[in-house]
């Protein structure tokens, strides 16, 4: 059980937090007809709640949103308001933290300031604060409220924050003579459940929304431009700016389309934007969200559009095995990937490496895992031996390789051994194996001691069919 704020599970020792955000809203953040789109019922919403909790997810994080994007999907037309929605689910959930998105213009800071008490008790100290100055014309209009500004509704949304960062720590009643409100005498209790301010996340790109919560709050919530670089530097733009430790997190959107193979999943984006997407919707939110988004994303109008009806934030599309190899060396990464066939995506998995340097692993390359290793700049593949896939899980420096083929029984664990020298391939060795070959357990060697040159570490995996089977720890030796 947490102690303080600091010990829930938001503020946890993972450096890279996950979050679901938008599933108060009908359609999530695509704009598609897709049926399968995303249904925000309220039983929904508190399955996909402990789902996230139980799988250890640090957040649940809602839009605040009081107008959809019209076409035929009108997503985020049909939302559960925020405060109450954060209330509900933090009374079904054990650890994860929960947010309310609050548009400060639109609600008074008293009576806020204690709906917001109210949602951390019943969370025992784990909800948090999305604070929203606003953007949305129609919205302000439904309210009754001026839009003014841009930089005028952060002036706004200071002043609100103050007030309500008095109401949460102030014992005793005080007068407020603000700008925008005048109040007398005010008092509220409870104060916050662990006596300290629930966690405060501000969502911007701008320069003022950039100040606003290096003053104000504990994380930033962004957008992921394209561009690798633009995200370097926009990351230091926000760190900058606040001072030393106080923003602990920057949380950004993005959706993910992962299928077993990449072409499935682009297959199924191309599905979701070009043959469901709700383009009606997209020219929507394109023409009502204005110059705002392309400041932002720097796209052309159709690949904007195109990033809006997949789901507005940053695109994952691939399989599950899409990946880049990278060394950590001299304290910095750096990425190595294998040669591939020409216009396939990057798929390079690295599994071990000697205390020599030489590095082992599997690439995905002309339709099959092909195992190499590496020693310097010279790079070996192994041979396809009776098998469509083969990886080579470790190796060290006197030349000794361990591995395995995906043969029709399962894996088939090998041994070669190399000249030190790196180059040509060595003799296959499987009569350690045959017992186990025999009691139709075939096993995936893991691992290669690296300076004891003929000795396996103990990790192994029996597999029984097809790549699945039970763990179990397995000690070999050869030679
Ligand atoms: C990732 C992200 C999430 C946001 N969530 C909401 C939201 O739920 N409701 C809303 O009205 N505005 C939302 N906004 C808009 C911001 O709160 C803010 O009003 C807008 O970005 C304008 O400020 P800026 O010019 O500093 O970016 C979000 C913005 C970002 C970048």
């Amino acid at each position: 059980m947490p102690q303080s704020r600091d010990e829930t599970r938001i503020y946890n020792k993972n450096k890279f937090k996950l979050g679901l955000f938008g599933m108060n809203c009908s359609g999530g953040l695509s704009l598609t007809k897709a049926p399968e789109r995303w249904d925000a019922s309220w039983d929904n919403n508190v399955a996909a709640a402990k789902l996230a909790d139980e799988a250890g997810l640090e957040f649940l994080l809602p839009i605040g949103r009081w107008h959809g994007y019209q076409g035929e999907s009108d997503t985020q037309g049909t939302t559960f308001e925020t405060l109450a929605w954060a209330c509900g689910l933090l009374a079904s959930t054990e650890e994860i933290t929960t947010f309310g998105t609050l548009h400060v213009a639109f609600v008074n800071p008293v009576f806020a300031a204690k709906q917001m008490v109210t949602a951390d008790h019943i969370g025992h100290g784990r909800f948090g604060l999305n604070v929203v100055s606003g953007w949305n014309p129609i919205e302000f209009g439904m309210m009754g409220v001026a839009l003014g500004d841009h930089d005028g509704r952060y002036d706004y949304a200071e002043e609100w924050l103050t007030i309500v960062n008095r109401i949460w720590s102030e014992p005793v009643p005080f007068d407020f003579d603000g700008h925008h409100y005048k109040l007398k005498a005010v008092l509220a209790k409870p104060k916050p459940w662990w006596g300290s301010r629930p966690i405060l996340v501000s969502a911007g790109n701008s320069e003022t929304g950039r100040d606003f919560a290096a003053r104000n709050a504990d994380c930033l919530f962004t957008t992921i431009p394209p561009e690798h670089d633009d995200l370097c530097k926009k990351l230091a733009f926000f760190r900058d700016a606040a001072p030393g430790g106080q923003l602990r997190n920057i949380f950004a959107s993005s959706h993910l389309m992962v299928r077993p193979t990449r072409k499935e999943a682009e297959d199924y984006h191309h599905y979701i934007v070009y043959e469901q997407g709700d383009w009606e919707a997209a020219e929507y939110a394109f023409k009502l969200r204005g110059s705002r988004i392309n400041t932002w994303l720097k796209a052309d109008e159709e690949k904007l559009k195109a990033r809006l009806i997949s789901g507005a934030g940053f695109p994952i599309v691939g399989s599950y095995d899409d990946a880049h190899g990278f060394v950590y060396q001299g304290g910095a990464y750096r990425t190595l990937d294998v040669p591939q066939l020409p216009g396939e995506a990057p798929n390079t998995q690295l599994n071990g490496i000697s205390n020599l340097g030489w590095i082992a692993g599997q690439v995905f390359t002309g339709g099959a895992w092909r195992g190499f290793w590496m020693v310097g700049d010279k790079l070996g593949f192994l041979g396809p031996v009776g098998a469509a896939d083969g990886q080579i899980a470790g190796a060290n420096g006197r030349g000794d390789i361990v591995g395995c083929h995906d043969a029709m029984a399962g894996f088939v664990s090998f041994n070669l051994q190399i000249p030190r020298s790196g180059v040509g391939t060595g003799k296959f060795q499987h009569a350690f194996l045959r017992e186990r070959l025999a009691a139709h357990q075939p096993i995936q060697i893991r691992a290669l001691a690296a300076g004891s040159g003929r000795c396996f570490s103990t990790a192994a995996r029996i597999v029984r069919g097809a790549h699945t089977g039970t763990l179990a720890q397995l000690p070999l030796r050869y030679g």
